[in-house]
C-alpha cells in the first residue's frame, strides 16, 4: 500500500520535487548545498550531483536564504534580478528539526515571461494614458484664448434653456473635433441635459464602401430587407437619449436625405421596415471641409444650429503651443508616474524645443502632441534597464525629434528664398558663430535681423542643416 512513509522510504519526494516548476535549493546551516532540485539545478546551468556539497553562494551569490541563515526570518516573495535576463521571486525559509535551527529552503518561480507581459500591459496602459482626452471643457488648453468663443457656443449647443440643439464642428484634422464632441456630451451629463448613461455613438462616415451599407449601418435593417438581411438595430437607434457623432459628415452622400427626414422629424424606418421608430438623438457632425459647401442646405441648415470651428496649430498664438507643449510633457511624466510609479521629468534642451516650434505641423495639436511623445520616447531608457530607480530625469536633444522637424524640406525652402535674401559667406559664419554659442535658428535670424540682414529663421535652420551633413 502506497502510503507517505513509502514515499519517504523511496525518495518519491525528490522525483516529484523534480518534476514541480518551481527551483528548489536547501542548505544547511554553514550554507552548502544539501539538495537541490532539477529546475534550480537548470537555472544555474549545472547537474544537481555537482552542485551538492558547495556553498550556494557559488551559484546563487544574492541567495536570500544567506539571510535567513544568519537571522532565522522567514523571507517572502522577494523579487531579485539576477544575471543579465533571468529574473525570478523567491520565498526563504528556515529549516527546524526538533526545535533545532539546522538549515534553510528556498522556493523560487521563474517570472521573466510575467515581467514581459507585465512590461507590455504597463506599456499599453501608458500609450492609453498619453492618448486619452480631458473630460472637462474647462482644462482645454486654449479655454481662456483661441477656444474662447468656440467652447462658450458649445456649451450652449447643449445647455441652452431652448434645449440641446445639433451643431457641427469645423476644423482640419488633428484640431480636437473629436475631443470637442466628447466634450459636449460630458458636459451635457455633467448639467442634466443627458442621462448619466446616455450613449455616445460615433460614427466615421467616411468608412464604408458603398452607402448602402452605410444607410443599413445608421438606419438599421429588418429581417429579409435584402438577401441575408437580418434585423439589426442602426446607430441612430441605438444613440437614442444621447449623441450620435458623425464624423467626415462629408462623406455621408445618398442617405443624406433619409437623414434629414430623421432629424426633421425624429422619426425613421429602419431598411426594409415599415414601423416608424422615434427617436431623441442630438446630432454632432464634423467634417475638416466646409460642410456648408457638402451637404444639402436642409440638412446643413439642420445641423448647424451652432458651427464650432477649431483653429489649425498655426493660429493659435505663441502662448498657446507653450501651454500645449508643457501639457504634453506634464501628461507623458505623469503617465509614467502612474504606470511605473517614478517620478519622471522630460526636459529638452533650448534647440530641440526651438525646432519643435519651428515645424509647421499639418495634423496640427495631434502630430505636435505626437512628436513630443515621440521624442521623449527617444531619450527614455528602456523599462528593463531602469532597475529600481525612482527618480529619472532625461534631456531631449536635437537627435531625438522626429525626422521631418529636423530636415527642413527643399523646396519650401527654394520657394520661400525666392522673395528673401541669400546668405552670404559672411553671414554663414555669423550664422555658425551664433550657433556655436549655443542660439537656436529663431534667435539666430532675430539677430541677424537687430544686424540689418533680412534672413528667415528656416533659411538659418537650413543653412545650419547643410553645414552639418
Ligand atoms: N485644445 C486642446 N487641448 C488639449 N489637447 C488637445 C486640444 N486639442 C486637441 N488636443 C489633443 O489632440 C488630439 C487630437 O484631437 P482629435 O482627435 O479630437 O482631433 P480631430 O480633429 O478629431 O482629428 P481628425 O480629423 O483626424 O479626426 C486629442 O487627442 C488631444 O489629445
Ligand atoms: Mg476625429
Amino acid at each position: 500500500m502506497l502510503n507517505v512513509n513509502k514515499l519517504r522510504e523511496f525518495n518519491v519526494f525528490e522525483k516529484i520535487f523534480d518534476k514541480c516548476n518551481d527551483g528548489i535549493n536547501v542548505v544547511n546551516l554553514k550554507g552548502e548545498i544539501v539538495y537541490v532540485n532539477s529546475v534550480s539545478a537548470e537555472y544555474a546551468d549545472m547537474a544537481p550531483e555537482d552542485m551538492i556539497g558547495h556553498f550556494i553562494s557559488d551559484f546563487y551569490p544574492d541567495a536570500v536564504l544567506l539571510n535567513v541563515l544568519q537571522d532565522r526570518n522567514i523571507i517572502l516573495d522577494k523579487k531579485i534580478h539576477y544575471v543579465a535576463n533571468k529574473r525570478y521571486v523567491v520565498s526563504s525559509y528556515p529549516i527546524y528539526i526538533q526545535n533545532r535551527f539546522v538549515g534553510a529552503f528556498s522556493v523560487f518561480r521563474d517570472i521573466q515571461e510575467m515581467d514581459e507581459l507585465n512590461s507590455k500591459i504597463k506599456y499599453l496602459e501608458l500609450q492609453i494614458n498619453l492618448n486619452t482626452t480631458e473630460d472637462d471643457l474647462n482644462s482645454v488648453i486654449g479655454n481662456e484664448g483661441s477656444l474662447e468663443d468656440v467652447l462658450v457656443k458649445a456649451r450652449k449647443s447643449i445647455g441652452s434653456l431652448g434645449g440641446p440643439r445639433h451643431s457641427i464642428i469645423i476644423g482640419e484634422s488633428g484640431t480636437g473635433k473629436t475631443m470637442l464632441a466628447n466634450l459636449i456630451y460630458s458636459y451635457g451629463k455633467e448639467i442634466g441635459v443627458l442621462n448619466k448613461d446616455a450613449p455616445f455613438i460615433e460614427v466615421n462616415c467616411a468608412q464604408f464602401t458603398n452607402s448602402d451599407i452605410a444607410a443599413m449601418e445608421i438606419f438599421g435593417s429588418e429581417e429579409g430587407a435584402y438577401t441575408g438581411a437580418k434585423k439589426r438595430k442602426g446607430l441612430l437607434e441605438r444613440a437614442n437619449g444621447g449623441v450620435l457623432f458623425l464624423d467626415e459628415a462629408h462623406a455621408l452622400e445618398e442617405y443624406q436625405t433619409l437623414l434629414l427626414k430623421a432629424v426633421e422629424s425624429g422619426k425613421f424606418q429602419r431598411l426594409g421596415g415599415a414601423r416608424e421608430i422615434s427617436v431623441d438623438v442630438i446630432i454632432i457632425a464634423a467634417s475638416t471641409r466646409n460642410l456648408q459647401e457638402e451637404l444639402l442646405p436642409e440638412l446643413y441648415q439642420r445641423l448647424a444650429q451652432y458651427e464650432l470651428y477649431l483653429p489649425s496649430f498655426d493660429e493659435r498664438s505663441d502662448d498657446e503651443k507653450e501651454h500645449l507643449f508643457n501639457y504634453f510633457v506634464n501628461r507623458y511624466e505623469e503617465a509614467v508616474k502612474r504606470s511605473h510609479n517614478i517620478k519622471y521629468k522630460a526636459e529638452f534642451s533650448k534647440e530641440a524645443k526651438e525646432w519643435l516650434f519651428m515645424y509647421k505641423y499639418p495634423r496640427n495639436i495631434r502630430q505636435f502632441r505626437d512628436f513630443i511623445n515621440y521624442s521623449i520616447d527617444q531619450a527614455s531608457p528602456l523599462i528593463s534597464d531602469i532597475g529600481n530607480k525612482k527618480e529619472i530625469t532625461v534631456k531631449i536633444e536635437l537627435k531625438h525629434l522626429p525626422f521631418d522637424v529636423t530636415h527642413v524640406d527643399e523646396e519650401v525652402i527654394n520657394e520661400n528664398m525666392q522673395n528673401s535674401n541669400y546668405i552670404t559667406d559672411d553671414i554663414g559664419d555669423t550664422i555658425i558663430e551664433l550657433s556655436n554659442s549655443g542660439l537656436g535658428p529663431r534667435r539666430i535670424a532675430n539677430r541677424l535681423q537687430e544686424m540689418g540682414h533680412d534672413i528667415k529663421y528656416y533659411q538659418v535652420a537650413y543653412y545650419l542643416q547643410k553645414c552639418n551633413n
